[in-house]
């Protein structure tokens, strides 16, 4: 692809690394799997008999929450005039859109259409619906062929339930496609980034592994001087629990969701830990939803955690914010130039490119542009085989 390029000649001693690179597809071109369970919301974002205008890599999901408590997801496009359904009224557990008031039940079924003349037939397609679980404040859709998601692994997260932890809930948009992001997390090499908030920290791999569905890596922190945020002590060795060891974390991608986590010694649950996914928002998929949970290990004195609730929470915040500027950054980069041209050497991150590589399917190529190498699927594709599975 790069050959093709109008003035890329200073690119030409590259040549090699570019045929390497096209051989294989720009993982900025591949969508994620729908065969998975995503959060589109938080719980709290959809309360009692009202909606909420949800989104999965370009397709519009009202979500709205029926007399019974129960949240149920459709497409968001009335089947009469395209009318968001979001925009409508919650009756019992039915959904009546705004416009010409024709109700659905949480099926995507057409239950009333009020002014229906006497004989006359009712269309016979309602909306698509997606099966919806609620769990761990948040609410997840699955967007994919709604056979396999009964079968599909679900997040397991035993520490958001026990007494012994406090979760801190992060949603939040990030202009980039969500591969940068677990590339982000991963590569620990980058806490020069962070080095106003954290201090120096020097970063050791101790070693990682690899699977066609996952990289897990673990990383000693060993603090190396400079001035640092009071929650990043709470969250590290000195921190809340009074630990004398330096940190060990783990962080794993295991597709398509990631986690840190740090597990004391002979202890059963992390003294704190990372739940992440990262949601497309667009089509195009250059932006995601980043929904995180970070549970956290109270500390044997009572309130305490209470009390640097605040320090950790703006703590995480301003790591985040330099995260986030280093994530659009790369994506800007991506828009500008087309293409991925980069040069990664940490084994681990080429791991996991070719983890979310493999796992996903490819996007449609701009308009005008070559195929990318490899891209046989679309995204229309799979929302008309969804179609076809009878959804709706
Ligand atoms: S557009 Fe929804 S009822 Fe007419
Ligand atoms: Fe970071």
């Amino acid at each position: 692809m790069t050959d093709a390029r109008p003035g890329t000649d200073r690119h030409s001693t590259d040549r090699p690394a570019a045929d390497r690179r096209a051989a294989v597809a720009d993982l900025r071109r591949i969508g994620i799997n729908r065969d998975h369970w995503y959060p589109v919301a938080r719980s709290r974002n959809v309360p009692k008999e009202r909606t909420f205008a949800a989104v999965f890599a370009g397709e519009r999901i009202a979500l709205y929450r029926g007399r019974s408590g129960r949240v149920y997801a459709l497409e968001d496009r009335c089947a009469h005039r395209q009318v968001p359904l979001s925009m409508g009224v919650v009756e019992g557990d039915a959904l009546r859109c705004c416009y010409h008031a024709w109700a659905y039940r949480g099926n995507g079924h057409i239950s009333q259409i009020p002014y229906l003349p006497k004989g006359c037939e009712r269309p016979p397609r309602g909306v698509a619906s997606y099966p919806v679980r609620e769990a761990y404040g948040l609410v997840f859709v699955f967007p994919g062929d709604p056979d396999k998601a009964e079968s599909a692994p679900f997040p397991v997260l035993p520490e958001f339930a026990a007494a012994s932890h406090r979760t801190m809930t992060f949603s939040r948009t990030v202009r980039c496609h969500y591969s940068f992001m677990h590339e982000n997390l991963l590569d620990m090499n980058h806490q020069f980034l962070h080095r106003g908030v954290l201090g120096r920290i020097q970063p050791e791999l101790l070693g990682y592994e690899s699977g066609p569905r996952f990289v897990e890596a673990r990383y000693l922190f060993v603090p190396a001087g400079g001035r640092k945020d009071r929650g990043a002590g709470l969250l590290s060795a000195e921190g809340i629990g009074g630990k004398d060891r330096p940190d060990v974390v783990t962080i794993r991608t295991e597709y398509p969701y990631q986690t840190l986590r740090d597990v004391p010694e002979g202890a059963e649950l992390p003294a704190f830990s990372l739940w992440a996914a990262y949601v497309p928002e667009d089509a195009e998929q250059r932006t995601n939803h980043a929904y995180g949970l970070l549970m956290i290990a109270k500390p044997p004195v009572p309130g305490v955690l209470h009390l640097a609730w605040p320090l950790i929470r703006r703590f995480t915040e301003r790591v985040f914010a330099q995260d986030r500027m280093a994530v659009e950054a790369e994506q800007r980069a991506w828009d500008e130039q087309g293409e991925d041209r980069n040069h990664e050497v940490f084994p681990l991150i080429l791991d996991v490119r070719e983890v979310l590589r493999s796992n996903g399917v490819p996007l449609d190529p701009p308009a005008g542009a070559p195929a990318a190498p490899g891209s046989g699927g679309r995204p229309g594709a799979v929302a008309e085989a969804n179609g076809s599975t009878g959804r709706g």
